[in-house]
């Protein structure tokens, strides 16, 4: 080994470049929001922070216990790269339950969140110049995630007429010879939006007309619905093409397990060996007692899920009531997930007290954040603007301070 001699200095080169891969992608905007108003709150300043995608509950009770039993029992060694045989029950039975397809272990993978699990299936399959459809609005990372690994986020923007879902002309129409994969999140981050089985298989016709064309459906929502409408998993929709559809979910939203990093994916189990592969080389696995602990969750009593959602769904009502009630602003009435998306089109234009116009919706955001001291992302970072998104896993007392700090600031515009 070379390397410096006791008491000699150590020689740190004097520029550092990171590699093109990092260079291309963004540091996530949500991410970023939060930091920003972090900064702020140590400040001094008072901030209602609307930017958190995570509950503000804590995890279960049994959840917990589970865990702990895990590390007292002594599960405390790496698992196989797909996780311990209880882990992989948990979601082959979650899976049946949910979706009514009986998936093997070999069409199971596990991650560090859903988050990696897509990160990795996205490594696992694309090379250069790949490219990945992404309709908007979308989760902030999934084009970040593509640009990583060398492919390129085709964005399809979707529209108000269609409820902001993709329609099959727009799917067809962006289908190149490159095209590897088409992203559906349902319900979605940052809108909300449900798409049902009828429009599901809409896309579904498309789909089979070209067979190099695979699904990554997102579900990590899917529990956290506010419709009469029951939740259609893609691929249970999608009966022709379901091996090419790769479903991915998590522990995260429903069972208010952020910090707990763990997710899953299923599908094809070719794909499923290629990112399994490549898992071993990343991480081996994730935590043990994550997994002990999300068996639990996906397996045992579900009375949380159900009060949870109850829960989220006042306030969503609340929400909306308090924000639609705004002078130019004008939320979405999201299906699912715990977000408010709000188009503020009205606003832009228009001047604050001290003579800035508002031209584009960061400008929105950064003067809630300035004038009202409420922190929101604004809409330009999921690919639709002028918009922003308000978070409402956060008590009913947060959101009407929020509501009122927001309508006082946009009274003082001009
Ligand atoms: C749409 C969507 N997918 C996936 C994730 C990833 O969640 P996790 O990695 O915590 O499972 C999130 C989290 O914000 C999300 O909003």
């Amino acid at each position: 080994m070379s390397g410096t001699a006791p008491g000699e200095p150590i020689t740190v080169p004097d520029d550092f470049t990171p590699a093109a891969r990092v260079l291309r992608i963004r540091e996530s905007p949500s991410v970023a929001a939060s930091a920003r108003a972090r900064d702020l709150k140590a400040q001094g300043r008072t901030i209602i922070d609307f930017t958190v995608g995570e509950p503000d509950f804590d995890t279960p009770r049994n959840v917990k216990d589970a865990a702990i039993a895990a590390i007292e029992a002594g599960q405390t060694k790496y698992t196989a790269v797909n996780g311990t045989p209880a882990l992989r029950a948990a979601i082959r039975s979650r899976m049946l339950r949910t979706s009514g397809i009986e998936y093997t272990d070999p069409q199971l993978t596990i991650g560090g969140g859903g988050k990696q699990v897509i990160y990795m299936a996205f490594a696992a399959t694309l090379d250069p110049g790949d490219q990945v459809i992404i309709p908007t609005p979308y989760w902030v990372s999934y084009p970040d995630m593509v640009l990583a690994n060398d492919g390129t986020p085709v964005i399809v923007s979707t529209r108000p007429d269609s409820a902001y879902k993709l329609t099959p002309t727009a799917l067809e129409a962006a289908i190149t010879d490159r095209t590897k994969w088409l992203v559906l999140n349902t319900p979605s981050n940052p809108i909300g939006v449900l798409y049902t089985p009828a429009e599901l298989a809409a896309l579904a016709e498309v789909l089979e007309r070209y067979p190099h064309v695979w699904v990554l459906s997102d579900e990590i929502y899917d529990e956290i619905l506010y419709t009469s409408q029951p939740f259609a998993g893609v691929a249970a929709a999608m009966p022709g093409i379901r091996s090419r559809v790769f479903t991915v979910n998590g522990v995260s939203k429903t069972y208010a397990m952020t910090g707990w990093r763990l997710g899953y994916g299923v599908g094809d189990p070719r794909l499923i060996a290629a990112i399994n592969k490549l898992q071993s080389q990343v991480s081996s696995c994730p935590s043990s007692i994550s997994q002990a602990a999300a068996a639990e969750a996906l397996t045992g009593d579900q009375s949380f899920v159900t009060d949870c959602v109850g829960a989220y769904r006042s306030r969503r009502d609340l929400a909306l009531r308090l924000i639609g009630a705004i002078d130019g602003l004008t939320p979405i009435t999201p299906d699912g997930a715990f977000y408010l998306y709000i188009g503020c089109g009205d606003l832009i234009g228009r001047h604050t007290a001290s003579g800035a116009q508002l031209r584009t919706d960061e400008d929105v955001t950064l003067f809630l954040l300035e004038a009202a001291g409420v922190a929101v992302i604004q809409g330009s970072a999921y690919g639709t603007a002028p918009f922003f998104r308000m978070s409402f896993a956060t008590s009913e007392s947060v959101i009407e301070a929020g509501a009122a700090a927001i309508a006082g600031a946009v009274a003082t515009l001009r």
